[in-house]
């Protein structure tokens, strides 16, 4: 439709993707085949069949599986090759990627090998598609903030080339107060700072994010919705929230895209963007994000360039980058 080719080609950041999350069935195979590595599939078909997830728990479970197929540093660069190729094709002109290391040092993978493989997709699609991004080192929250101290001294060579901490997996639990000193530690190390927080886990959970850890992004923040003092603080600091539709279809954060609050979101003063958190496993990237949520709740062009200028300013490129853009 109209609609749809104005989206692909309003020019968007990506500010919620888990590269890991990228890895679609088709490579998984190649992959497990390349490494001589088990999984538990016969088929493309049957990979697609078992994402049918109830909560975040079922997909982490899957997908922390799935992972298992990332072994060198070429199959690391391969997985985001393809992520920035198919970013492109849906009008991504810069990308914040965030990765799991602790997913691979605790199966022996050196955390050399993901990065550079990493890097070297990131250089490879500047060139390519001028396309920019930038690395967000995220903790896994189930594990102890002793294992996140851990990872972020394994980062120090690469510090220079990583923007950003980030916060994720189960969140129910393992509230980001866990995290407060590994993030200060991160923040006096000159990273800005992200979490996911108010995707399952409660308001309070916001608050922690903002008062605790001091992040610059909230990720997700569906939850923030019931707290009205929270939604005015939010707006009142313009705050960004990465939202991601597709991902909270998939994982019942919602029961209905036609019940999505994005445009509620933007009415209440809150910078929302649109993102596709983890697209090889929600059904889509960006763009289809972007299509189905404006296809479900009837936005207009205004709201929709206000999504993708929203990705922008929320990002942490530097200040005349983002003009740039705008
Ligand atoms: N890891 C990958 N995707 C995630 C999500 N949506 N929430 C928490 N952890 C994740
Ligand atoms: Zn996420």
């Amino acid at each position: 439709t109209d609609l749809d080719s104005f989206i692909t080609g309003l020019p968007k950041a990506e500010l919620h993707l888990h590269i890991e999350g990228s890895l679609e069935p088709e490579l998984m195979f190649e992959l497990a085949r390349r490494n001589g590595v088990e999984i538990p599939f016969a088929t493309v078909e049957d990979v697609r069949a078992a994402y049918d997830f109830s909560n975040l728990q079922d997909f982490l479970d899957i997908y922390y599986a799935g992972a298992g197929v990332l072994q060198t540093r070429k199959d690391f660069h391969d997985l985001a090759a393809a992520y920035f190729a198919r970013a492109a094709a849906d009008g991504v002109v810069h990308a914040e990627i965030m990765f799991d290391p602790q997913t691979h040092t605790d199966r022996g993978i050196p955390f050399e090998e993901v990065i550079e493989g990493l890097l070297s997709a990131m250089a490879e699609a500047e060139v390519k598609f001028g396309m920019t991004s930038k690395l967000i080192l995220s903790f896994l929250r189930h594990l102890s903030e002793e294992a996140a101290f851990e990872v972020l001294a394994m980062a120090e060579p690469w510090l220079d080339r990583i923007e950003a901490v980030g916060l994720d997996s189960s969140e129910v639990g393992h509230p980001p107060v866990k995290f407060a000193q590994v993030f200060a530690a991160a923040r006096a190390k000159g990273l800005k700072l992200t979490a996911h927080a108010g995707e399952e886990g409660p308001p309070e959970y916001v608050y922690q994010a903002l008062d605790l850890l001091h992040v610059d992004r909230i990720d997700h923040g569906n939850r923030s919705l019931e707290d009205p003092v929270l939604v005015d603080r939010l707006a009142g600091m313009g705050m960004t929230l990465t939202v991601c539709p597709l991902s909270n279809l998939k994982l019942c954060v919602v029961d209905d895209l036609g019940n999505h609050p994005i445009d509620r979101m933007l009415a209440l003063g809150l910078k929302a963007t649109i993102n596709s958190d983890d697209p090889a496993y929600f059904g889509g990237y960006i763009g289809d994000n972007f299509k189905a949520v404006a296809e479900a709740r009837g936005l207009d062009r205004e709201e929709i360039v206000t999504l993708a200028r929203n990705s922008f300013t929320g990002s942490f490129l530097p200040p005349a980058q983002i003009a740039a853009h705008l």
